[in-house]
């Protein structure tokens, strides 16, 4: 096997590498923290075969590096959700478009969130999901924005502090694009007025 490192843009096409200004997190440090997160996960609900549920789409890449880094039983949910409009939005209500497969009434459920802003929709969505009578109901976040934090958010999990910057890849998107980077770039102004 060659030992030869790939710079982090090697692969990415043109149009990708002129909308990115830089790379804030690399591939390999993104799954070096992963996998600490799922040890500590692991360690943490040995017995307790925990249902980790995520929302659709931005969190499915961590999601599956997270839970292939969690050796223990577990089970595995999602939930899709729209905005009813920008004004509802701000006010963190959200219309569940795809409900959870499986009962969380006594579960110890993780909800897994790829990147916690205001924390307005984690916030709506955690106390819905209380309402079920999980057994317990603890967050896993890879990025998180506390700057613009606009509901108190403690996540039992947390990958990385992110500063208020709009960040795309590993699964984060502007417009849907860019979400297949394997690493996680700033967006260029101009590429933001695309
Ligand atoms: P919140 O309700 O403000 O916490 O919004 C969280 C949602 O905003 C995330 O699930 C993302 O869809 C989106 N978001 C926030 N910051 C970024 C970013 O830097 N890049 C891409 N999406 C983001």
């Amino acid at each position: 096997m060659s030992t030869t490192k790939k710079p982090p843009l090697a692969n990415t096409p043109d149009v990708y590498l002129e909308a990115i200004s830089h790379v804030l997190i690399d591939e390999e440090t993104l799954h070096k923290r992963i996998k600490e997160m799922g040890e500590n996960i692991a360690s943490d609900y040995k017995d307790k075969n925990p249902v980790l549920v995520g929302v659709l789409k931005g969190v499915v890449f961590f999601m599956a590096d997270l839970i292939m880094a969690t050796p223990i039983p577990l089970e595995l949910d999602f939930m899709s959700i729209a905005s009813y409009s920008p004004s509802a939005r701000d006010l963190g209500y959200v219309r569940i478009t795809k409900d959870l497969d499986i009962c969380i009434e006594n579960r110890h459920v993780i909800f897994v969130e790829d990147i916690i802003d205001t924390g307005l929709t984690l916030g709506y969505l955690l106390k819905l999901l209380r309402t079920r009578n999980p057994a317990s109901l603890e967050v896993a976040v890879l990025f998180d924005k506390p700057t613009r934090r606009l509901i108190d958010i403690r996540p039992k999990y947390l990958g990385f502090h992110l500063p208020d910057l709009f960040v795309v890849g590993y699964g984060l998107d502007y417009r849907e694009q860019f979400r297949n980077l394997p690493f996680v770039g700033v967006l260029r102004p101009k590429a933001l007025n695309l």
